[in-house]
């Protein structure tokens, strides 16, 4: 059973250090592969006879692991790196992020492609190739390069039924998205099949196949902090590729792709969405999150929230328990992507201002009290003071019913996102910038920017709480 209401364990009742991840059904096993930052950046391999007891079987890639000669052919145009040489360890500062793991079966060779930084930033964009021949062993490095010449960072495998393999990745500063077939030995890139979704930004790629049709899933680029997703199907791996439609919630329920499992029950297959609900305030605490997706017909995909999810992974057989309905609501600026706080000790009259998502932190959770009119108050959760229009500025006000200040109208604009209006007319406002830095002011109604992505000081995101795990402090 997946809880998604609990931080996942292993077998040994460790947290579950794996991130970005993937993985791999091989001979009986489900084999779990992902970041690992416990110390510096490693792979981990998990396995796991039915997805749900999953014992750590240690480390698959690290800064240790040995270097062999690089297989990677002629589009690669690798930029090398002196430190990547064979025989010597791969001992330079790094970031990998996304390992993901196929079997290749004409070579008997486990082979992971992931995204490689140098450890100071993300201006590298490569990615790199590891193999093995067992898949829980040490993987041997093979260096990191830009596909065809191309940057690449957020990406993805995906290996066909004609056994043909697809490096997916996020290319030109993530503005457009890469596929590449690879190699017969997928440790190469063979060609890039073309650039789709240009300029549309979308990162954390994850492409499966249903009944012939291809279905790709990414998220936008706002770094830790999570966004609506997207899915685009198509009927060739080339395209063309239908426009994106939004799938989840306003925040895909507090989550960014990771992948997507298929589970060949003998009732049929199942796929299961696999987030990340990264944590942007402490790594550590982020983790998986597990959906069952519903498909209405052959191009449409849906993902409601379940608290728990169970799957017999034999028949493939799903039972999911929605969950009580939450009453509790974060509220993200979509310009900065910081979220609003009325922390505990907040007292009448303080500004509220925002600060970087704290999935912890219980002054980032509000309750919507419908008031006459269509109207609502928003009610922090913890100090149980309401947000009020006072001058040009949002305040904590103490709950007063007759208070006209205290209320808001919140109305819809595209793709899920809100404005709050005051009894003034004029809207909440996001002033400031950064992290922690934005106070929440009052302002009329601009002209908004770019309506597609909303992209304006006065949009907001409504996310609410699902699967909140007990506070740790
Ligand atoms: C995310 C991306 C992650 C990681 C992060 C860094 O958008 O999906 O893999 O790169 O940004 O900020």
């Amino acid at each position: 059973m997946f809880d998604n209401t609990r931080q996942p364990l292993d077998s040994a009742g460790e947290v579950l250090h794996s991130h970005g991840g993937h993985i791999l059904a091989h001979e009986g096993y489900y084999y779990l592969y992902g970041e690992d930052r416990r110390a510096g950046l490693k792979v981990s391999v998990y396995r796991s006879r039915d997805l749900r007891e999953w014992e750590y079987r240690g480390t698959a890639l690290s800064i240790d692991s040995p270097v062999v000669g690089h297989p990677l052919t002629r589009n690669d145009r690798r930029l090398r790196n002196p430190q990547e040489q064979p025989g010597k360890t791969w001992n330079l500062g790094v970031t990998i992020e996304r390992p993901k793991v196929l079997y290749n079966a004409r070579t008997g060779k486990f082979v992971m492609w992931m995204h490689f930084e140098d450890g100071n930033n993300y201006r590298c964009a490569h990615a790199a190739v590891a193999s093995c021949d067992r898949p829980d062993g040490e993987f041997v490095y093979h260096g990191s390069f830009r596909p065809c010449g191309e940057m690449s960072r957020d990406c993805t495998l995906f290996q066909d039924d004609d056994g043909r393999a697809y490096f997916i990745s996020a290319s030109r500063d993530n503005a457009d998205l890469h596929i590449y077939r690879l190699s017969a030995d997928y440790l190469s890139i063979d060609v890039m099949i073309g650039s789709y979704f240009p300029q549309q930004y979308r990162e954390a790629p994850a492409l499966f196949k249903r009944n012939g049709v291809y279905f790709l899933i990414s998220s936008e680029c706002t770094g830790w902090e999570p966004n609506q997703g997207r899915y685009s199907w198509a009927r060739s791996i080339g395209g063309p590729w239908a426009e994106q439609r939004p799938f989840g919630s306003p925040t895909t329920f507090d989550t960014q792709p990771a992948f997507v499992l298929e589970v060949p029950g003998t009732e049929g297959k199942r796929y299961l969405y696999v987030g990340d609900r990264w944590d942007p305030t402490e790594y550590f605490h982020s983790r998986y999150i597990v959906l069952p997706l519903e498909f209405p017909d052959d191009t449409q995909l849906r993902m409601e929230w379940r608290d728990q999810v169970s799957l017999d992974a034999a028949t493939g057989r799903i039972a999911s328990e929605p969950g009580a309905e939450p009453l509790l609501f974060r509220v993200a600026s979509r310009n900065t992507m910081d979220y609003l706080r009325l922390p505990p000790d907040a007292r009448p009259g303080d500004s509220v201002g925002s600060k970087r998502l704290d999935y912890q932190d219980e002054g980032m959770l509000f309750r919507l009290e419908t008031a006459e009119g269509g109207k609502s108050r928003v009610v922090g959760a913890a100090g149980g003071l309401a947000l009020a229009a006072r001058g040009d500025r949002v305040v904590a006000a103490r709950q007063d019913e007759e208070d006209p200040a205290q209320l808001w109208t919140v109305e819809d604009r595209a793709e899920g996102l809100k404005v709050l209006r005051a009894c003034d007319g004029r809207l909440m406002t996001a002033e400031g910038g950064g992290h922690s830095c934005c106070e929440m002011v009052l302002r009329e109604e601009e002209r908004w920017f770019d309506t597609e992505w909303g992209h304006s000081p006065q949009g907001f995101l409504l996310a609410a709480a699902y699967g909140r795990e007990p506070a740790r402090r």
